[in-house]
C-alpha cells in the first residue's frame, strides 16, 4: 500500500494541519505494516503556481507545445504521476480565511487535468483516479464543523469525487487557537474521528 501525504500548510514549522496529517499517516502505517509513505510538504517544496503560463501550456496539445510549455506541463504531470501511484491520499488541510492555503490550491489545480484525472462524458464528468481512498485532516483555529462556514468539507467532497476518489473520510481538529484547553480538546476529538475512520 502506498500512502501519499500532502502537507497543505503554508508553514514549514509548527503547522497544526501537518501535525494532524502526520498522525493520520502514523496510524495508517500502524494498521498496515509494510505500507510505504511519501510526504510532499508544500511549504518547503511548493508546487509551481497555476498561472497563465500553466494553463496555456496544459491546454496546448502536446504535439504543439514549445519547449517551455512542455517543461511546464511535465511539472504538473509529475505531480499527477505521484498521485496515481498512491493507494491512500492523506491531506493536511489548514483553514485560512474560510478557504484553503494557496499552496494546497495550487497542488489541486496542478493535478486536476482533463483526460488525465477526469474527463467529461455525455453523462457528465467522470473521475479517472480509481481505487483510491482519501483521509482528509482539517486543522482550524475556530469551530466550524457542521456549519455553513465550513466551506472545506463540501469542497473536498466535490473535488475528490470529481477526480474519482469516493472513499473519503474526514478528521477535524478544531478550536486550535481558542486557548490550551480548546486546543487539546480539538486534537482529542480528531483522534476520535481518526479511530472511527480506521475502525470501519
Ligand atoms: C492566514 C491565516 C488565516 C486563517 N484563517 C482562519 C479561518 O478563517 N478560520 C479559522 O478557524 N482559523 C483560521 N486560521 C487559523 C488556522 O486555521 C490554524 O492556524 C490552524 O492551525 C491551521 O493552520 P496550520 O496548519 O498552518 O497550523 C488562519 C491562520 C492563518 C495563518
Amino acid at each position: 500500500m502506498n500512502i501519499l501525504q500532502i502537507n497543505g500548510s503554508a508553514r514549514q514549522q509548527g503547522a497544526n494541519s501537518t501535525l494532524l496529517a502526520d498522525r493520520i499517516s502514523e496510524r495508517l502505517l500502524q494498521e498496515n505494516p509494510g505500507a510505504r509513505l511519501q510526504v510532499l510538504d508544500l511549504a518547503s517544496n511548493p508546487v509551481p503556481v497555476f498561472d497563465d503560463a500553466a494553463i496555456t501550456a496544459l491546454f496546448t496539445p502536446a504535439d504543439q507545445r514549445n519547449a517551455q510549455q512542455q517543461a511546464r506541463a511535465d511539472q504538473s504531470m509529475a505531480l499527477v504521476k505521484q498521485l496515481q501511484q498512491a493507494d491512500v491520499l492523506v491531506l493536511g488541510v489548514p483553514m485560512y480565511n474560510f478557504g484553503i492555503s494557496s499552496q494546497l490550491k495550487d497542488w489541486i489545480d496542478n493535478v486536476s487535468l482533463n483526460q488525465v484525472t477526469f474527463r467529461y462524458t455525455a453523462n457528465g464528468p467522470e473521475g479517472l483516479l480509481q481505487n483510491k481512498r482519501a483521509l482528509v485532516g482539517f486543522a482550524r483555529g475556530g469551530l466550524y464543523r457542521g456549519t455553513e462556514a465550513d466551506t472545506q468539507t463540501p469542497y473536498f467532497k466535490a473535488w475528490l469525487k470529481f477526480v474519482g476518489i469516493e472513499d473519503v473520510q474526514f478528521v477535524y481538529a478544531e478550536g486550535l487557537n481558542m486557548g490550551d484547553e480548546a486546543n487539546k480538546a480539538g486534537f482529542a476529538s480528531a483522534e476520535q474521528d481518526l479511530a472511527r475512520a480506521l475502525a470501519r
